[in-house]
């Protein structure tokens, strides 16, 4: 059975992108673990924590705390990470969640002359959003998002689906999610 890791940024109790991620997992195949980011309360690296990492990579101990998340969504078959679109990108939580996991020797490696290596077991990583207004290009989210995976990840086959306008006045707010739910099932 597929292991699927759900990355959920979405803070607001009525959040419409978690609407379209549940319509995602809802049409995924496998055993869903989730990361709530809101819960987790993950720090951004300071020297403390960087110090505590490079020491526990530079011991071997794979299996450190602080190497929890990296080994977890190392291990994971797809990502789907869930974020709104927070000032031309997603909130702060995700970057901390991000840091968390871009470990050099656990995530990915680099080759003698200096090329990142993917060491990700996951062949496809889905992000979901939903946006007030447009998305603009580029967008700091989800093609943040798509370069780490794809550059350090070695994860190839990453999607987006995206609801956008959905703070206009007068928008109807389930058709556009309606909408999005259609690309979803021809897109998934
Ligand atoms: C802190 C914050 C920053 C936002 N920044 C943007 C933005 O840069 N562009 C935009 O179109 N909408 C922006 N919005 C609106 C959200 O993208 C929009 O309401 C989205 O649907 C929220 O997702 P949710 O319903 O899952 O919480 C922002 C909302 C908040 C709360």
């Amino acid at each position: 059975m597929e292991n699927i890791l759900f990355v959920n940024a979405c803070v607001r109790p009525e959040s419409r992108t978690m609407q379209l991620a549940e319509y995602i997992l809802d049409r995924l195949c496998g055993q869903v673990a989730e990361v709530n980011l809101e819960q987790e309360q993950i720090q951004p690296l300071n020297r403390e924590r960087l110090e505590e990492r490079d020491a526990v990579l530079a011991a071997g101990q794979d299996d450190a705390e602080i190497l929890r998340y990296a080994n977890q969504f190392k291990n994971a078959d797809t990502i789907v990470i869930a974020a709104p679109y927070w000032d031309l990108s997603f909130p702060a939580i995700v970057k901390n969640y991000l840091e968390s996991v871009t470990v050099c020797g656990v995530t990915f490696k680099y080759s003698p002359d200096g090329i990142p290596i993917g060491l990700c077991k996951a062949k496809r990583l889905i992000y979901v959003m939903t946006a007030g207004g447009p998305v603009f290009s580029p967008d700091y989210g989800f093609d943040y998002v798509k370069a780490l995976a794809q550059n350090f990840y070695g994860i190839q086959d990453v999607k987006c689906f995206k609801a956008e306008n959905l703070d206009i006045i007068g928008a109807d707010v389930q058709k556009i999610l309606n909408e999005t739910q259609k690309e979803i099932d021809m897109g998934l």
